[in-house]
């Protein structure tokens, strides 16, 4: 795993288990988000032998999709708005123009994006073990895909230019370190 600047804000554990409905209707707009991101990613010149590796993100990603829908429906919770993530928005916001640089920033933000999902589901899994073992379960289900997706997501970038991929990995690492630290007062993913 990715060796993170800057730790998950102290306050976000206790915010988002304050709210789980409201958690869970963002996660579900996340998934959907991730398969679309998949998706988006087919668009780029070097990513053009990747579709099939694309694709079944985006299958998998629907089917977290589905899932959380799933759960939502189970547990009465009515299907709402998105709200955007400052996180999420400050890291796109920085993918810059042009080919080969675009599709390398847009990988890299996919990849961290895929990797603190993949970390705050091991924490959550961890601490709704004794309040909600059902859902406790569900994120630790989800945890080795993510992962996955974390790792081929770099490794997509390290193969367009590895050396180009690591100084946008590491700038990158900054700025999570940065976007992270902001306040952000609903009970988000990210
Ligand atoms: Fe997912
Ligand atoms: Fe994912």
């Amino acid at each position: 795993m990715l060796l993170w600047r800057e730790k998950i804000p102290a306050d976000w554990l206790p915010k988002v288990l304050a709210d789980v409905p409201a958690l869970l209707v963002d996660h579900a707009h996340l998934e959907r988000k991730a398969a679309t991101s998949a998706l988006n990613l087919e668009k780029y010149r070097d990513l053009y032998s990747s579709v099939d590796v694309l694709n079944t993100i985006a299958i998998e990603e629907l089917q977290h999709f589905q899932l959380v829908l799933e759960f939502l429906r189970r547990r009465r919770i009515a299907f709402g708005q998105p709200y955007p993530s400052p996180w999420i928005t400050g890291l796109m916001r920085s993918v810059r123009n042009g080919q080969r640089h675009q599709a390398i920033d847009h990988l890299i933000c996919c990849a961290l994006i895929e990797a603190r999902s993949c970390e705050k589901f091991q924490i959550l899994a961890r601490e709704l073990k004794e309040r909600d073992a059902e859902l406790a379960r569900f994120y630790a289900s989800l945890v080795e895909s993510e992962g996955n997706h974390y790792a081929t997501y770099l490794l997509m970038a390290r193969a367009i230019d590895e050396l180009e991929a690591s100084r946008r990995l590491e700038w990158y690492l900054d700025l999570d370190a940065e976007l992270i630290r902001q306040p952000n007062p609903r009970p988000m993913l990210h």
